[in-house]
């Protein structure tokens, strides 16, 4: 094992701390919940004697935590390794690891193409990462992509990568059963369970004595969580929310991923009798087609997402509503991408994520339907779905002018230093003049004006 002298001198000047057995750099790739997997595999490296670098260059072992969520996700990763390559051919003892979705989608493909990879990690077999490194130390790969139907990493308590130390995820379940057509994630991560929610509490509870304000609960679908004890007794997910903004009214609470067809009436009124839960719900529709939606499995009909809309406006009235949308989905009409187009009018989404399809090898719409929308069209309409959402969110972020919202400080703005970066219960980003707060304060800040991508505004002095 090489150290640089920096990173050796902070672990000799701490004499609590022994030297590493190596120090690791982890990449990461894809959704939040891989972040979180990330730090719960940082967790798992660290009490195995590793120490956690973020400089490439001081490493003895890279991790590479891959999506394969669409095609171009995969391309990337491949790209990521060729770079890898680079620096393995500089330091031949260098350990190389693929870890999440990737490595479980193909398996032994990245030890067969070439003697680059050293480890494969499916997202259930973190566990087995310490011994696998030691393995591949006497130079033995190896590779374990067992799913698992109980694997929720519960007791691990995610080793914090982010910068901020403000806000934190939080998984609450792992997996997905929903089968959506087009999706490779219940391949690649298995069927839903959900965590014991003793075990999220105290995760909670330790995170706001360490200063944390802010904890986005993680899950491919939080409205599904269940935790049944031995004595039958459920927890659901509005019970979980009510047991986690009880905590402490000083830390705000996030939820993602909501499922149209789950996202029930008691969490909406949930979130409106705990102020400390954010007034955001990601609820992607995915296509605003019944046809489309049928065929893509999501078990909900244009009427019936319009309902849950209203819904939450009616309980929520200061909501924000973002989505996920797919364009040009196996036989997609211009009919059905109009109705797409005009769903998403009706809605006025503060905010989307929006992508062309990507075909997932082995998925239902892989099997069963033809990828037959040409990409010049796909591209088309993806632009017109990308055009009318940037008029969306400006038309949101233009009604916020001139009010005023508590907003938790997270950091300093990327464009000036005497500037902070917030949000706003909304999820809306906020930059303002420091005015003597700082990060992890509670500020109301007036929204002044607005730029296609963040609120401006000043910090209201009382
Ligand atoms: N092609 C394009 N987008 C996809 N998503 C999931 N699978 C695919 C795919 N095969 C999108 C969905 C989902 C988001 C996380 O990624 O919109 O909500
Ligand atoms: Fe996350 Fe899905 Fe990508 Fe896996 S495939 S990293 S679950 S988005």
């Amino acid at each position: 094992m090489e150290l640089k002298s920096s990173d050796k001198n902070q672990y000799l000047n701490n004499e609590s701390i022994r030297l590493p057995h190596g120090m690791v750099y982890i990449e990461t790739y894809g959704c939040q919940m891989n972040v979180n997997d990330s730090e719960v595999v940082a967790s798992i490296l660290e009490a195995n004697g590793y120490a956690i670098t973020s400089n490439l260059e001081d490493s003895d072992v890279i991790l590479i935590n891959t999506c394969s969520i669409r095609e171009n996700a995969e391309t990337r990763v491949w790209g990521r390794l060729d770079v890898f390559r680079q620096y393995k051919k500089k330091k031949p003892s260098l350990l190389i690891g693929v870890l999440g979705c990737m490595a479980e989608r193909l398996k032994t493909k990245f030890l067969e193409e070439d003697k680059l990879v050293d480890m494969v990690v499916g997202p259930d077999a973190y566990r087995e990462l310490p011994i696998l490194l030691r393995s591949a130390e006497d130079g033995q790969r190896g590779i374990n992509v067992l799913l698992s139907r109980e694997e929720t990493y519960a007791d691990i308590n995610p080793v914090r990568l982010d910068k901020n130390k403000v806000s934190a995820f939080v998984s609450i379940m792992r997996g997905c059963n929903n089968m959506c057509s087009y999706c490779v994630v219940p391949f690649v991560r298995g069927g839903e369970r959900s965590r014991d929610p003793k075990t999220i509490v105290r995760e909670v509870e330790e995170l706001i004595y360490s200063g944390y304000r802010e904890v986005t609960l993680l899950g491919q679908n939080v409205d599904s969580y269940s935790w049944v004890y031995e004595n039958g007794d459920r927890v659901s997910f509005s019970e979980l929310l009510e047991m986690v903004a009880k905590l402490n009214s000083i830390l705000r609470i996030r939820f993602s991923t909501s499922h149209p067809k789950d996202l029930s009436d008691e969490v909406l009124y949930t979130m409106a009798m705990y102020e400390n839960i954010c007034n955001h719900i990601h609820l992607p529709v995915q296509s605003g087609s019944t046809r489309i939606l049928e065929l893509m499995n999501r078990g909900y009909t244009r009427e019936y997402y319009i309902k849950r809309i209203e819904s939450i406006r009616q309980i929520l009235p200061d909501c924000s509503i973002s989505s996920d949308i797919i364009s040009g989905f196996c036989t997609e009409t211009e009919l059905d991408h109009d109705q797409t187009l005009s769903l998403m009018q009706w809605s006025g989404f503060d905010f989307a994520y929006m992508f062309k399809y990507s075909e997932r090898p082995n998925t239902k719409a892989a099997r069963k339907y033809s990828d037959d929308i040409p990409e010049e069209i796909k591209t088309r309409r993806l632009t017109e779905i990308i055009e009318l959402q940037g008029k969306l969110s400006e038309e949101s972020k233009k009604k916020d002018i001139g009010k005023t919202f508590e907003v938790l400080v997270e950091g300093i703005s990327k464009k000036s230093n005497n500037h902070y970066y917030g949000r706003t219960s909304q999820n809306k980003v906020v930059v303002f003049p420091k005015a003597g707060s700082k990060v992890g304060d509670y500020v109301n800040v007036v929204v002044l004006s607005s730029t296609p991508a963040t609120l401006l505004g000043e910090i209201l002095v009382s």
